[in-house]
């Protein structure tokens, strides 16, 4: 009997999965250090990190026994339920940070982590303003998305925003200053934003947006989602510029790769925040707990962040060559001005091996490299643009 069309998959060409991501031509089966392993058996040095989750690198001995030990001791259990590995990795995280936090509320993703940054906010101070900066990305859910440059005219896709919103544009203190006001509950910010380009703001203008929440009864969010978790070669981007925000969020890093996030609140944003006011059914679940405080043991045992500051010095003496012109951004997080568009640069560096990143701004290549990663992968990558066309 013949078969119908609709009975005659799954046909080995075809892909279930929604066309939503434009993908590389690249097919990874395997990875180990830094280096990627394709189909056909070749290896790819990895300068993306996989949009800059893979910290430790691929393979790494201690995150992986870390999981597999906490998957055999217990897989799950919810907030309803005291576990000693969830308390731990809050205290970790606090003490990593090295900043006055007072309180972590574990959840998903870097969106949901924003999401909930937001909702504090606005429930703490009563207010229905947020200020956001222009080429800000902070996620793909409704709040998150809303305070997401060009999304509105893009992707958001709900009705309305469920809040005012204002952009301040980069680096203008006197239009940062017009708009937030007492009407505003909170700026969310990346101090170094990720998707635009490593676009680093800078310790003035973050001490700027610090006096002006001050001055009006504003809450402070960094958005560390990107630029946290050691990118910058700190613990976190508000260590590096010296600026103490009363919120953050994490997550890509914090787990490498074992999907979390986290948000800290420092005492008096804590205190506001009541049983039940929040909530999750897998936010810190003891894996993600376990991988993250094997993330953290690693940065600290492994001296990672003097690693990230040194190799990213590296990048910037060394890669400014061929179609490179300039660099911008901190640590491995660093975006290389490029003389045309940077996608061309993207495909010529994967057909000789090496995955890097593209960003917002179509002039730039974005490189956020596992943290292990040595001076000798920064050489590859350097001769590669050497014999690029300029
Ligand atoms: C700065 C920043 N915030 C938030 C997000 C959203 O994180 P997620 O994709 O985990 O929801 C991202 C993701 O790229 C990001 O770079």
């Amino acid at each position: 009997m013949e078969q119908s069309a609709v009975h005659a998959y799954p046909q080995a060409a075809r892909d279930f999965l929604a066309p939503v991501f434009a993908q590389y031509p690249l097919e990874v089966t395997s990875a180990q250090g830094v280096w990627l392993t394709n189909v056909r058996g070749e290896r790819v040095l990895d300068l993306y990190g996989g949009h800059a989750v893979v910290g430790l690198g691929y393979g790494h001995p201690a995150w992986t026994a870390a999981l597999a030990r906490q998957a055999a001791a217990c897989n799950f259990q919810s907030n309803a339920v005291a576990m000693p590995v969830r308390t731990r990795a809050a205290e970790r995280l606090v003490r990593f940070s090295q900043l006055p936090f007072a309180s972590v509320f574990f959840v998903n993703s870097g969106a949901e982590a924003n999401e909930n940054a937001l909702k504090v906010a606005l429930r703490l101070t009563g207010r229905r303003h947020i200020a956001a900066l222009e080429g800000a990305f902070h996620g793909r859910t409704a709040a998150a998305g809303a305070v997401t440059w060009g999304a509105q005219a893009k992707w958001y896709g709900f009705p309305r925003t469920p809040f005012n919103v204002s952009f301040i544009p980069r680096g203008d203190t006197a239009a940062m200053r017009a708009k937030v006001t007492r009407k505003t509950a909170a700026v969310i910010v990346e101090p170094v934003q990720g998707l635009a380009g490593a676009v680093d703001l800078g310790a003035p203008f973050l001490a700027a947006l610090r006096r002006r929440c001050d001055e009006v009864g504003a809450l402070l969010i960094f958005d560390e989602v990107q630029c946290g978790m050691g990118r910058t070669g700190h613990p976190f981007a508000a260590n590096l510029y010296g600026v103490t925000p009363d919120l953050l969020t994490t997550a890509k890093a914090l787990g490498n790769g074992f999907p979390c996030a986290a948000l800290l609140m420092a005492e008096k944003v804590a205190a506001g925040v009541t049983l039940e006011s929040l909530g999750t059914t897998f936010g810190g679940g003891p894996m993600a707990c376990a991988a993250i405080e094997a993330v953290i043991e690693a940065i600290e045992s492994e001296r990672l962040l003097q690693r990230v500051q040194r190799v990213g010095a590296y990048i910037r003496e060394s890669c400014i060559l061929g179609p490179v012109t300039g660099h911008q951004g901190a640590g491995l997080l660093v975006g290389l001005r490029t003389t045309r568009p940077a996608r061309q640069i993207h495909s010529e560096l994967l057909e000789s091996g090496i995955l890097t990143g593209t960003a917002s701004d179509p002039r730039v290549l974005r490189l956020l490299p596992p943290f292990i990663l040595e001076e000798e992968h920064v050489d590859m990558l350097r001769d590669a643009l050497r014999d690029l066309p300029a």
